[in-house]
């Protein structure tokens, strides 16, 4: 019995190593180094890696097609999806603040501003707020292949496996 489950874990340890030669043409272990030196770690999270205030890419590769990968990094405005909602939210006292909303119910809104400090606001202190859907990435300066790399390596970000 435990043998098997052994059997099977490893099984699934390398198909998931596998994965990424078969199903892509980039080169993972390149588009790690490309992530890794362009910046997008002032950004994003993977693993116990970089920064919270864009969205965790730690298992963006569950969650997204290479296409929808590949759009993203070449055209970040092209859609924001709307789990990754920035805001800019205007307070009574006319100080604005934004960040990206990790949660919002009737009366408080929740959200990581850009200094990755959890900021908390009741909705009675607020007067408006306005959703941002453009320039919140900058389109990275990469070649054609240096995209295909990075979109192999995202895709290989499955998370942790629970135990
Ligand atoms: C200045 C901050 C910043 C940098 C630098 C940055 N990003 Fe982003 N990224 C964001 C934000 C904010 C979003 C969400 C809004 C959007 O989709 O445009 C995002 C979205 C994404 C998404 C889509 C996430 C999803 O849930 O589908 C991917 C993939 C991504 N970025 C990859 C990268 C890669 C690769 C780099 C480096 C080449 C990079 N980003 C650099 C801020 C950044």
């Amino acid at each position: 019995m435990v043998e098997s489950l052994l059997g099977k874990r490893m099984a699934c340890v390398l198909a998931l190593a596998a994965a990424p030669l078969f199903a892509q043409s980039g080169d993972a272990a390149k588009g790690k180094a490309v992530v890794e030196s362009s910046g997008c770690l002032r950004c994003h999270r993977i693993g116990e890696n970089g920064s919270r205030t864009g969205p965790n890419l730690s298992e963006i590769g569950d969650k997204r097609s290479a296409e929808q990968l590949k759009t993203s990094i070449t055209d970040p405005d092209a859609e924001v999806l709307a789990e990754n909602r920035f805001v800019a939210v205007t307070l009574k006292d006319g100080s604005v603040v934004r960040g990206r909303i990790l949660n919002h119910d009737a009366m408080s809104v929740q959200l990581i501003d850009g200094k990755q400090n959890l900021r908390s606001f009741l909705t009675a202190n607020i007067r408006g707020y306005t959703i941002l859907t453009k320039g919140l990435m900058p389109k990275p300066n990469l070649t054609d292949e240096q995209v295909a790399d990075v979109v192999a390596y995202l895709s290989t970000l499955k998370g942790t496996e629970a135990p």
